[in-house]
């Protein structure tokens, strides 16, 4: 497996040197199985929690960055407990410099765990570069994948327990779900030679969809692993003039909480909880949100719909997402959207 992992980063010393100093000091073991923190704990930490940072100007410069320190306490105190750190590095890496993360970037990375870790929010590293995978799995791509991961798990081989891997959003397009299957397998044995007792997240094929559980193949004998699964269902409502699918121009869909609305969630959600019985692995959903432009009082009730059906089944959740689009907080007004967190987090009576 191992030698798998070094022939991928061919063309790549400086890793090809991680890798093999990783060997002589592990004196060539196999991947260790995991004991750490049980997933299922694991899982229940992460509770409710927020994606965040993908899409700001921040990994170009701290100066220009969106997201500020005090956010993480305005989301620890609203009632989260966790944050899921969408991470797009491909194009801070280069192949003249052995794919090496820049440590402008590494700094980043670190300011905004350290500042979640100091509120005592769990994290969530989740490798974000679904479309550069999705669209060409090999190649240039996959030395970056895996480049990624024996950077990112070296850096945080020392970090708390609360800090979980996510390998990689969503898999889709060429990286079918039996190749996902293979790249995963390969990448927890990278992942496990410096971070044996680490939470990983992994999800199925096809973005994440709970119809491609059944595919989805882990190692019988590493428990701890939290299943992820992204839920936007139905598509035409919560995608509703979005310009990055086919409903740019398609509007006005409202979601009303009806018994087959419901029902159709309860039906999604119980195909994952039949899985996740068999399999005896956690459930987190990972992404759910619908967008800016749907009425807002459809969102909200859709929003909280799928949250409790989360939680009453044991899952914990990530709402997408916290700024950007989606939005749950308005940066520019400095204001949380109100419903939309009241409909994540309810008010106690
Ligand atoms: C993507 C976003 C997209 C969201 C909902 C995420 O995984 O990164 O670009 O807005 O899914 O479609």
């Amino acid at each position: 497996m191992l030698k798998t992992a070094i022939r991928v980063m061919k063309g790549s010393k400086l890793l090809l040197l991680v890798g093999l100093i990783s060997l002589l000091d592990t004196g060539g073991a196999a991947a260790q199985t995991t004991s750490g923190a049980d997933a299922f704990t694991q899982n229940r930490r992460l509770g409710r929690g927020v994606n965040i940072l993908g899409y700001d100007p921040i990994w170009w410069s701290r100066e220009r960055g969106r997201f500020k320190a005090e956010y993480f306490q305005k989301l620890k105190a609203a009632g989260f407990n966790s944050v899921r750190i969408n991470l797009h590095p491909f194009r801070f890496m280069n192949r003249t410099n052995d794919w090496k993360l820049q440590p402008a970037w590494l700094e980043t990375l670190d300011w905004a765990v350290n500042e979640a870790q100091k509120q005592g929010l769990a994290v969530i590293l989740d490798l974000h570069e679904f479309n550069a995978i999705g669209d060409n799995p090999t190649g240039e791509s996959k030395e970056k994948l895996f480049a990624f991961w024996w950077q990112i798990s070296a850096h945080f081989q020392q970090a708390p327990t609360t800090v979980c891997f996510e390998v990689l959003n969503e898999p889709f397009g060429k990286l079918t779900p039996e190749l996902w299957n293979e790249y995963f397998a390969e990448l927890l044995v990278l992942i496990r030679k410096t971070n044996p007792t680490r939470t990983v997240i992994v999800g199925p094929g096809h973005w994440n969809a709970i119809s491609h559980l059944e595919q989805l193949k882990l190692p019988e004998d590493d428990r701890n692993l939290i299943v992820t699964v992204h839920f936007y269902e139905p598509f035409a409502f919560t995608h509703q003039g979005t310009s990055w699918t086919d409903r740019k121009d398609k509007l006005g869909f409202d979601w009303k909480g009806t018994p087959e609305e419901i029902a159709a969630i309860n039906q999604a959600f119980d195909k994952a909880v039949a899985w996740s019985k068999s399999t005896k692995r956690p459930i987190f959903v990972g992404e759910f949100g619908a967008y800016d432009r749907g009425p807002m009082n459809s969102r909200v009730r859709w929003t909280a719909a799928v949250a409790r059906a989360a939680e009453s089944r044991g899952w914990s959740w990530a709402y997408w997402q916290f700024d950007s689009d989606f939005i749950l907080y308005d940066v520019k007004k400095e204001a949380w959207v109100e419903p939309i967190l009241n409909a994540l987090i309810p008010k106690s009576p």
